[in-house]
C-alpha cells in the first residue's frame, strides 16, 4: 500500500500521482447539482476534488471496497463537516446498499474496471451500474488502454474501447462518448481512455 497525497489509504495505486483529476472531471461537464458517484474512490482525491474544487452541491457518493479508504473518507466528512458526502463500502459487483435504483446522474470510476476484468465480474459490475444509474444520466469509464507497456495492470487485464462497447450494450448501455487522447502521456501515446454510457 502506498499512501496517496491526500494522506488516505487506498487499495491500490491512486492515479492521484499520475492523472490530471481537473482534465477528467472537466470531461464530466457537471453543473454541480447532479448526484455523483466516485465509485472505487481510492483515496477519494476525485470526490474530494468534485466537492473542493468544483464546489459541488448535489449528494456526492464515495465507494470502495476497502475499509480503510472509506474509514478515512469518512474521516474527512467528519473533519470538514461535509453533508453531502455519502462513503460507503462496498463491493460494486455486489451490490451497493443504501442506493436506489435510477438515483444517480453521473458515476465516475477511474482506473477500476480492469479489476473487474481480473476477478472475472464484469458482469456483475456492469449490471449495478446500470442499476443504480437515472435513464438520463451517465457511466463514465476511465481505463488504461489495452498495450502491452510496462505501468499499469497485466495486458491480459486491460480492455479496448470497443470491448466495452460491446459488454456494455449487453447490458442494455449505449456509448455516448468516447476520448482516446486522455490520460498520462507515454511513449506510445496517451495512457488511457474515457468512455461514457448512457441508457438512452
Ligand atoms: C487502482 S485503485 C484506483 C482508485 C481511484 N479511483 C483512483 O483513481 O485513484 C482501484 C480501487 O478500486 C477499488 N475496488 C476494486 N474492486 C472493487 C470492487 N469490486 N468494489 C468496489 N471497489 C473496488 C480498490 O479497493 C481500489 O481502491
Amino acid at each position: 500500500m502506498m499512501e496517496p497525497e491526500n494522506g488516505h489509504r487506498a487499495h491500490g495505486f491512486s492515479s492521484a500521482f499520475f492523472l490530471d483529476s481537473d482534465e477528467i472531471i472537466q470531461e464530466l461537464d457537471l453543473k454541480g447539482d447532479e448526484t455523483f458517484m466516485d465509485a472505487g474512490c481510492g483515496d477519494g482525491h476525485n470526490a474530494i476534488k468534485v466537492l473542493e474544487d468544483y464546489n459541488h452541491k448535489g449528494t456526492v457518493y464515495a465507494v470502495d471496497v476497502y475499509d480503510a479508504s472509506i474509514e478515512d473518507m469518512d474521516k474527512y466528512k467528519k473533519k470538514n463537516n461535509v453533508e453531502n458526502l455519502v462513503n460507503i463500502e462496498a463491493d460494486i459487483t455486489e451490490g451497493i446498499p443504501g442506493v436506489d435504483d435510477e438515483s444517480i446522474d453521473v458515476v465516475l470510476m477511474v482506473n477500476v474496471f480492469h479489476g473487474f476484468k481480473a476477478s472475472r465480474k464484469m458482469d456483475e459490475a456492469v449490471d449495478e451500474l446500470a442499476r443504480i444509474v437515472k435513464k438520463d444520466g451517465k457511466i463514465a469509464i476511465m481505463d488504461y488502454k489495452p498495450w502491452d507497456v510496462p505501468k499499469g495492470p497485466p495486458t491480459q487485464f486491460r480492455s479496448s474501447p470497443e470491448d466495452l462497447e460491446k459488454l456494455f450494450n449487453n447490458h442494455g448501455l449505449k456509448m455516448t462518448y468516447l476520448n482516446e487522447e486522455i490520460g498520462e502521456d507515454i511513449p506510445e501515446g496517451k495512457s488511457h481512455f474515457l468512455i461514457m454510457f448512457g441508457k438512452n
